[in-house]
């Protein structure tokens, strides 16, 4: 199987809103995340096996602030304050693609916000 997209909107959010009014996402809109630290979504992902799998998030940062963020795998941050850039605009959508270790079956990816900014807006991941 190729991979699968799951969008923001119909992951678990803590602290964010689910937004339409920039054009470009893919779904029902995008996750605004609140502008503050903590702000986060879980996707609950499915891996056919367990080992290395490519996760894209697709997000817009029209700051010229980086929005990182710590992504966690299961509970654990594998990726700390991940940088999430500028992309020109609210409607310019760009992807970050991590390699992270799943196992089989049910998997929690979240992106958690480390800066008063909060997170980018966040579209989907594709896992
Ligand atoms: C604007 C924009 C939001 C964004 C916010 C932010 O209000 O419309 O989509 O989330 O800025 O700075 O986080
Ligand atoms: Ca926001």
């Amino acid at each position: 199987p190729g991979p699968v997209v799951y969008e923001a909107e119909d992951a678990a959010i803590t602290a964010g809103v689910v937004e339409s009014n920039h054009t470009g996402f893919t779904g029902r809109g995008f996750v605004n995340y609140n502008n503050a630290v903590g702000s986060a979504v879980e996707w609950t992902v499915t891996a056919a096996k367990a080992g290395p799998a490519t996760v894209e998030l697709r997000y817009a940062n029209g700051t010229t602030a980086n929005r990182a963020m710590n992504v966690s795998v299961n509970g654990t941050v594998v990726s700390p304050a991940l940088a999430f850039a500028g992309t020109g605009a609210w409607t310019n959508w760009q992807t970050k693609t991590i390699t992270v270790n799943l196992v089989a079956g049910s998997n929690k990816i979240k992106a958690v916000a480390t800066t008063a900014n909060g997170g980018p807006n966040v579209d989907k991941v594709t896992v």
